[in-house]
């Protein structure tokens, strides 16, 4: 611990690049625990990061959630990227509208004065709905975007709290937890080795497709989310890590 302590931002990064095995990691200063405007800096970092490897023609998915609310926020940009589309990479999960990807999906294509594509269905549905409704030619289209996704954005979930979000049945919550679940991203619950236990009949990206992405960032803030994303950590060693300086240092500690 004292090392990290006289270890500055930058060497903290590249240790963790190294320890994770990924492409690159964006710490910002502070502990979101302590301090929850810290988000809005983890937000606007990885917005940064994103306009400078977002190409013209790119395909764009997005998830939802508080986190990903704050990147479209703290995106800046005037540029015109006319070609590029973004869309969202889930239906939409739980009640709160303002975190919904469809409409973060919607906010960030204004700012990029890019073309979007939206889904707008539910995210829980069941399996026959869902096999049915991925059909229909509007849902459809959006999938074939996202499964073509060149860049993937996208918050990470601790299992126990998306359980909630979710509304998920008390038996279908418990099933998941006994499996050992620790973090959820896309619909997909990993447990600590970083395997699938568990994948709910959502709409959306697959796990393929996130994994053949150029580009993959996971957004953060909060030492509470780090086994969440070592979980997740494996899909792609294109990853690129955005978060806080204390949750980087929590995954050192971890790894
Ligand atoms: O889909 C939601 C993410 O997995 C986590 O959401 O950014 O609100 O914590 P959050």
């Amino acid at each position: 611990d004292t090392m990290n302590e006289v270890m500055g931002l930058s060497t903290l990064e590249e240790r963790l690049t190294q320890l994770l095995g990924i492409k690159k990691v964006i710490l910002v200063p502070g502990d979101y625990e302590k301090n929850k405007s810290v988000l809005i800096d983890v937000g606007r970092s990885a917005a940064s990061h994103f306009t400078h490897i977002l190409h013209d023609h790119d395909i764009v998915s997005i998830t939802g959630g508080t986190t990903m609310a704050e990147f479209s926020k703290g995106l800046k940009n005037d540029k015109k990227f006319e070609n590029v589309i973004i869309a969202p990479a889930r239906g939409s999960v739980g009640v709160n509208v303002e975190i919904q990807s469809n409409n973060i999906v919607a906010d960030i294509s204004k700012k990029l004065h890019s073309q979007y594509a939206l889904l707008n269905l539910p995210d829980k549905l069941g399996k026959e709905s869902m096999m049915m409704l991925a059909q229909e030619p509007e849902i459809k289209k959006t999938l074939d975007l996202v499964s073509k996704s060149d860049i993937v954005v996208f918050g990470v979930g601790r299992a126990d709290e998306m359980i909630v979000r979710r509304n998920l049945s008390p038996e279908v919550s418990q099933e998941i937890l006994d499996k050992g679940a620790v973090g959820e991203s896309f619909g997909y619950y990993f447990n600590k080795e970083g395997e699938i236990v568990y994948r709910l009949n959502t709409i959306g990206i697959d796990l393929e497709s996130v994994q053949q992405a150029r580009e993959v960032i996971a957004v953060f803030a909060g030492a509470k989310k780090v086994e969440a994303f070592l979980a997740i950590s494996k899909i792609n060693k294109n990853l690129v890590l955005v978060t806080d300086e204390h949750s980087g240092k929590k995954l050192i500690e971890l790894i």
